[in-house]
């Protein structure tokens, strides 16, 4: 474990706390710090009985759990399991026969501008047809299904109808190079593929099957029996007979009416994939039960969401928090909710703003480097600014995925909430399920800048290398210290890298290492995060292991002798990817360094994903090395940010190495 990587550097202190408004405190969920803390005390007194209960209000259940928390086998958890249900049944079905069966579920816009909109009757029928598709096709219980989707009303069908029929889904953003997807079919032995011919994005029509054909196209791939393809564009694509449907020709004849098939509570409802420090992308494994328990009631808790609000999450349904609040947290909830296919910044970057405004948003959640690159853009240009459009509707505003610096917090808070509405800075992680450390809207002061405190029955502290609780005011790592419901349940196939990732035996095996750095405030006790511990990168939320890019750099073999990349602030993107190489020839210098580094960022948004390249590519002659040959990357961070070396290099072995680095190309 390093020291925490470079976050934002804020110039901005504020000190003001933000208590909540009457008006925010009325009729919430959560009304006020006595609520929140009879909650903390319910699950000190009783910690199963207490998840028992939330557990048992949440979901419908088809077999009820007679068993709550199952620790045998730890850190294996099993939570609630001889209980028996379906998630897309506690999505959809549960609001049948209810006033809710007529509401609005999802406002679609497309990239264009078109508005569609669908209820909750409705998107049951299309679930049921698509999941009786499925169904036809020979996908089964326990089946994997990868899906590469754009951000569509049929992108949630697609999860939502795996979950009927009790397939686990493997989302994988649409962003992700064929090389990543194709692994990742593998890695999860997916038997079919769900995916559009094309995705519209920022007024450009980009191919979606044709990236799917090249990751099929190894012939490696035997289990995927069909391609299921969304013709969410006229533009033809390439089909392959036999394997090759598309959605109309795949659900033709199919009933709209599908018995949700019940499962097990800790069957897996689905792998999402995500960067770690070492080795290659990790499933993350999560439970069907628990999961989605944790989805509803933080919809509930954290958004105080009600029935008669605009809920909009503005990620992708490829990362988590696109699985938690938008794909399922929101429809078990019962409430209506925004899906936007395109950019933010297409046409114009007032898209957000004008879509609040026309939808009547009340709870908005994005991520602060969204936030950050539109404040850019209002700057620059008075006609995209908030105040051209009417933002009266919202009443609560959320952030994920970063850290929130000072700055963007109180300008989101002034220019978006209007100064009225609450900033949840929600804390949590893909492992995690849904939020664990986040500001309730009703109850908690806000500090901006400070997720504040955990969620009642989440025990977290901070701690230092040996698991002792750090005291208020010393930084630490974070720890959970005890199971909760929503948390991984495994590395899908890699039940040893799920214990040695987030149990460390230095901890005692069964305490969840989160990864990052954190410190509590002296007065409050709040935390705030101070970034990851280990070779992991935050970059515009997204997360990016340096030793994958490090990889896909050292793989182009006929140009690469060696890599190392490391994190570097960045005011928008909140980190950047800084690459140094070594190359198989000298040196290269001016314009033949550019033409070479754009040939290596190619390269690795080939074998990643446009996301992974870096910002920066600086070339050496070699890599500071300590004399046993380790790559010295404290040093390297130092490079990349522009700072002079400070720290103590006699371990050094080419201490000449330094200065080349730290010129420009
Ligand atoms: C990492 C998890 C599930 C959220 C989407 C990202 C960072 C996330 C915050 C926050 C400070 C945050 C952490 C964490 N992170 N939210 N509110 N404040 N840092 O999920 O891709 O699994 O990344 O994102 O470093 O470990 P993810």
């Amino acid at each position: 474990m390093s020291a925490p990587s470079s976050a934002i550097q804020s110039t901005l202190v504020e000190n003001r706390v933000f208590p909540p408004s009457e008006e925010t405190m009325q009729g919430a969920r959560i009304s006020g710090m006595p609520a929140y803390e009879a909650l903390c005390a319910e699950a000190a007194q009783d910690f199963e009985g207490y998840w028992a209960r939330l557990a048992r209000e949440n979901l419908i259940w088809d077999k009820p759990f007679t068993r709550t928390l199952d620790e045998s086998n730890a850190p294996f958890y099993r939570w609630f399991d001889d209980g028996e249900l379906n998630a897309s049944a506690n999505c959809l079905d549960r609001h049948i026969g209810t006033p809710t069966e007529n509401k609005t579920a999802i406002i679609f816009e497309a990239d264009d501008g078109s508005v569609t909109k669908v209820t909750y009757k409705e998107l049951l029928e299309r679930v049921s047809q698509f999941a009786n598709g499925l169904k036809a096709h020979g996908i089964v219980k326990g089946d994997r299904v990868l899906i590469y989707m754009p951000m569509t009303i049929e992108g949630v069908i697609a999860m939502q109808a795996c979950a009927r029929i009790g397939a686990t889904h493997s989302v994988v953003f649409g962003g992700f190079s064929a090389k990543a997807v194709h692994e990742r079919i593998l890695d999860v032995g997916a038997v079919a593929v769900i995916t559009a011919n094309y995705q519209m994005r920022g007024g450009k029509e980009l191919p979606l099957k044709a990236i799917i054909d090249d990751a099929l196209s190894g012939g490696d791939c035997v289990n995927v029996r069909n391609v299921f393809v969304f013709e969410r564009s006229k533009s033809p694509c390439a089909m392959v007979a036999g394997r090759d449907k598309t959605f109309t020709e795949m659900m033709a004849g199919q009933s709209s009416e599908c018995a949700p098939e019940i499962v097990g509570a800790e069957h897996p409802l689905f792998i999402l994939y995500t960067s770690g420090s070492t080795g290659k992308p990790k499933g993350v494994q999560h439970s069907t039960a628990g999961y989605l328990m944790w989805a509803k009631q933080t919809m509930e808790w954290s958004f105080d969401i009600r029935d008669t609000d605009v809920f909009w999450c503005t990620a992708d349904i490829g990362w988590i928090t696109g699985h938690t609040y938008v794909a399922y947290g929101p429809l078990a909830a019962g409430a209506t909710q925004i899906i936007f296919e395109g950019i933010p910044t297409y046409p114009n970057a007032g898209r957000f703003w004008q879509m609040i405004e026309r939808h009547k948003c009340s709870v908005f959640y994005t991520a602060p480097t969204a936030i950050r690159s539109l404040i850019k853009a209002a700057e620059a240009d008075a006609a995209v600014h908030p105040d051209r459009s009417d933002l009266t509707s919202l009443r609560i505003l959320g952030s994920v995925g970063e850290p929130i610096n000072p700055e963007a917090w109180m300008w989101y808070y002034k220019n978006i909430g209007g100064e009225r509405c609450p900033v949840v800075d929600t804390f949590w992680q893909t492992e995690n399920g849904g939020h664990v450390i986040t500001p309730l809207p009703g109850a908690t002061p806000l500090v901006p800048g400070s997720c504040t405190l955990p969620l009642p029955g989440i025990i977290a502290q901070v701690v230092d290398e040996t698991g002792a609780e750090m005291p208020n005011g010393d930084g630490g790592i974070l720890v959970i210290k005890r199971p909760w419901p929503s948390m991984i349940r495994t590395i899908w196939g890699d039940p040893e890298r799920f214990k040695k990732s987030y149990f460390p035996e230095e901890l005692g095996g069964t305490v969840y290492l989160a990864g990052d750095g954190a410190v509590r405030s002296a007065d409050r006790g709040y935390f705030r995060i101070t970034g990851r511990i280990d070779d992991v990168l935050n970059v515009s939320g997204h997360r990016m292991g340096t030793m994958e890019i490090e990889s896909a750099l050292v793989a182009k073999t006929d140009l690469v002798a060696e890599a190392a990349v490391v994190g570097r602030p960045d005011d928008v993107t909140g980190e950047a990817i800084c690459a140094f190489v070594v190359l198989k020839r000298s040196r290269p210098t001016g314009e033949e360094a550019k033409q070479i580094a754009k040939e290596l960022r190619d390269w690795v948004a080939k074998e990643i994903g446009p996301i992974a390249k870096p910002k920066e590519i600086r070339f050496g002659d070699n890599l500071p090395k300590t004399r046993s040959g380790k790559i010295m990357r404290r040093l390297l961070r130092s490079i990349a940010k522009g700072e002079k070396i400070t720290q103590d290099i006699s371990t050094l072995e080419n201490p000449a190495i330094l200065d080349q680095l730290s010129e420009s190309n």
